[in-house]
């Protein structure tokens, strides 16, 4: 079997660059290793950039989006038991838009069956190989074959996350990456339950930071600092609204709405960047090549910026046999990658409470805090990083 482009993995990176190439003349087989029902079932980010509203918008996938997802002109952040909200249409022109991270996937899942796009669900033992040459292959068993399918192809594009097999395929020698772990995790909810407040609440607390969420007007998405190797055991249901509760509190009696809890689990936090996305004809796209703990929401908005760029690159090659946008890839991503690397951690650290922080610390957070919420220049600074860097 043969097509142009291969690509492992079907998350929000493997399947926009389907569409985007489609879009363009461009042929390629999407790789999945999971099934249908849990890549569209699957609980993770919520927070659209405007630039990612726009890439969906104008490549015809906007219209569930515009009509169930929630846009938002600004965020509020709590401290001290005060809440101060951050406007970014006043001080961007931007705004951004809840809708869930497996609501794009459902929509990008639908556009591809729409056309008959090739999209393998739950292949098996992905290897890529002769990344080296100008046929790279991907080798895969489909779900309960035997025998395997060899696709050849001229472009292998990673999407496979995080602990895909792409990133693994390169050579320790070749590769540079950089990371920074963090001692905290977040335990995050869904409950049917409508949200306590209209938009986003980030809340710094001396137990802790926790964020109100979304999905929608009768369910929200709550998450807490918890520590790292904590086990979802030891968080009953009331244990879990008594903590949220007391972490959002204001002076002014802020009441938090509960209600039954649909899902929980715990996301460890970590920033990871491999700046080697590109090896040979193997390129690297979203989680396979970076991690932004998820403080600010940049990951999915990251993965559709790195495939933009790379579904430029491959059409540069195809129609010009005009390499240099494709050797390009990685400085023009990684630019990107590294402004929201910096925006995350600031986030995470300027809100969280690590187990070593001194009481210095913490006041260093609120006066951080304090400078934020009475500095116009402060507050565009973090709306303008918010609602997303623009694209060049
Ligand atoms: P993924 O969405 O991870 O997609 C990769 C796909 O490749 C998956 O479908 C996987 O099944 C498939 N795959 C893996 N290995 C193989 C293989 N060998 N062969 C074939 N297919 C394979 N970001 C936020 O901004 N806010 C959040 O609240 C948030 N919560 C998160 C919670 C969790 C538990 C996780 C893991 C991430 C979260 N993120 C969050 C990050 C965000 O979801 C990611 O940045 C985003 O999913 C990146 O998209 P992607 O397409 O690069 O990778
Ligand atoms: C959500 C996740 C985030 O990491 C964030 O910063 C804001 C919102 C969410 O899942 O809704």
């Amino acid at each position: 079997e043969r097509t142009q482009v291969g690509i492992v993995g079907a998350g929000p990176a493997g399947l926009l660059l389907a569409h985007l190439l489609h879009l363009r003349g461009i042929e390629s087989v999407v790789l999945e290793a999971r099934s249908r029902t849990y890549i569209e079932s699957r609980l993770r980010a919520g927070v659209l950039e405007q630039g990612t509203v726009d890439v969906l918008t104008e490549t015809g996938l906007g219209e569930r989006m515009h009509r169930q997802g929630l846009v938002h002109e600004g965020v509020f952040l709590r401290f001290d038991g005060r809440t101060h909200r951050i406007d970014f249409r006043e001080l961007t022109g931007k705004g951004i838009t809840v809708y869930g991270q497996h609501e794009v996937v459902r929509d990008l899942v639908a556009a591809r069956l729409a056309y008959d796009g090739p999209l393998r669900f739950e292949v098996e033992d992905v290897r890529v190989e002769d990344l080296d040459t100008d046929r790279p292959r991907i080798r895969y068993r489909e779900h309960g074959a035997s025998q395997e399918t060899e696709l050849a192809c001229d472009v292998i594009a990673g999407c496979d996350g995080f602990h895909g097999v792409c990133r693994a395929a390169i050579p320790e020698r070749a590769l540079r990456c950089f990371d920074r772990e963090f001692p905290f995790a977040w335990l995050g909810i869904l409950a049917e339950t409508p949200p306590s407040s209209r938009e986003l609440i980030y809340a710094h607390h001396e137990r802790g930071f926790a964020l109100l969420s979304m999905r929608s007007p009768t369910v929200s998405r709550l998450y807490l600092q918890c520590a790292p190797n904590e086990s979802l055991d030891a968080w009953s249901d009331d244990r879990i609204w008594s903590e949220l509760a007391a972490r959002l509190a204001t002076r002014d009696g802020f009441v938090l709405n509960d209600g039954p809890i649909l899902q929980k689990g715990i996301t460890p936090m970590r920033a990871f960047v491999c700046e080697t996305m590109r090896h040979g004809r193997l390129f690297l796209a979203g989680d396979a090549a970076h991690i932004v703990p998820p403080t600010g929401a940049k990951g999915m908005n990251l993965a559709v910026a790195d495939v933009r760029w790379l579904a430029e690159a491959v059409e540069a090659f195809y129609r010009r046999g005009d390499e240099s946008l494709l050797e390009q890839y990685h400085e023009r991503c990684l630019r990107r990658v590294w402004k929201a690397e910096r925006f995350s951690s600031w986030m995470t650290s300027t809100f969280h409470r690590g187990p070593i922080s001194t009481d210095f610390d913490v006041r260093i957070q609120l006066a951080e805090l304090d400078y934020l919420t009475s500095s116009v220049a402060a507050q565009r600074s973090l709306a303008e990083n918010y609602a997303g860097l623009p694209f060049q």
